[in-house]
């Protein structure tokens, strides 16, 4: 499917000027992009670009000191996270945050509760269904704080679709892959196409943007400096010094 067929809907997902400085530093600039229904977009950026920044900015977990976010229709900037989880947004952390002591099941199944859609069906054929989904088969009744890391992010992916979320963000959930897991990470995200959820997603794993992403958006030092389908923004000079300085341009 083209992107044309986008033009003249109403996004899903809409950034307009949106600004956070921490102390004098402008980690998120007048930042303004759209996410359209059933997308996968990829935010882009050097580190310290401000991307998880943005992230945080929309699951509500932090203010925005300017601008809006508008999701679904509506102004969510400044919702508290467990409101913005409940009209819709899902997500996952960088730095991954699961239950420990509870079991892998018990998380899934707490990302249901979370969320704003309950299960159409039982609960625990939803919650089983999920956890076969991310490859966590059989570790089902492990505690989540003594399964390996990349479970953990499974668990956390996991999660945050027991939701039903309309949007899902996710923050370099396939950083530390190997290239095995990291392929049948990529053909569980493609799977995720067309089943009712945008994706927005932080990524530095160039394959992965390339081979999933239907466009990008590139920050640096706060602000965008990109936007468009992943082999323009990659060969876009401006990019290309963000990433690696101006003695590579
Ligand atoms: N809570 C905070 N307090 C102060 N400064 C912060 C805070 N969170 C982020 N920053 C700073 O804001 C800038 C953007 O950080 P952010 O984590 O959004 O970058 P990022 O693009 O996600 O980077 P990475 O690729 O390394 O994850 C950085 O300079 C960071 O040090
Ligand atoms: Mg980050």
């Amino acid at each position: 499917m083209s992107a044309l067929p986008q033009a003249g809907r109403e996004p899903v997902l809409s950034l307009e000027a949106v600004s956070k400085a921490f102390g004098g530093l402008r980690a998120v600039d007048q930042l303004s992009f759209d996410v359209h229904s059933g997308e996968i977009v990829g935010l882009l950026g050097p580190n310290g670009s401000g991307k998880t920044t943005a992230m945080n900015l929309i699951s509500g977990a932090l203010v925005p000191d300017a601008g809006r976010i508008r999701f679904a229709g509506r102004d969510i900037a400044g919702l508290p996270p467990h409101r913005i989880a409940r009209a819709g947004i899902a997500r996952t952390f960088q730095l991954v945050r699961v239950f420990r002591t509870m079991s892998v099941r018990e998380n899934v199944r707490a990302g249901a509760t979370f969320g704003g859609r309950p299960p159409a069906g039982p609960m625990g054929a939803f919650v089983d269904g999920l956890i076969e989904r991310v490859g966590l088969a059989g570790q089902a009744d492990r505690l989540a704080g003594e399964i390996t890391y990349i479970d953990q992010k499974r668990v956390e992916l996991a999660r945050a679709l027991a939701a039903q979320p309309q949007v899902l963000l996710l923050d370099e959930w396939l950083a530390g892959l190997n290239p095995t897991e990291l392929g049948v990470a990529l053909e569980l995200i493609r799977s995720l196409r067309g089943g009712n959820v945008t994706i927005l997603m932080v990524e530095h794993v160039m394959d992965a943007i390339r081979s999933v992403c239907d466009r990008c958006v590139v920050m640096n030092a706060g602000a965008k400096i990109a936007e468009g389908p992943p082999a323009q923004v990659l060969a876009d000079p401006a990019v290309i010094t963000a990433y690696l300085g101006d003695d590579h341009a």
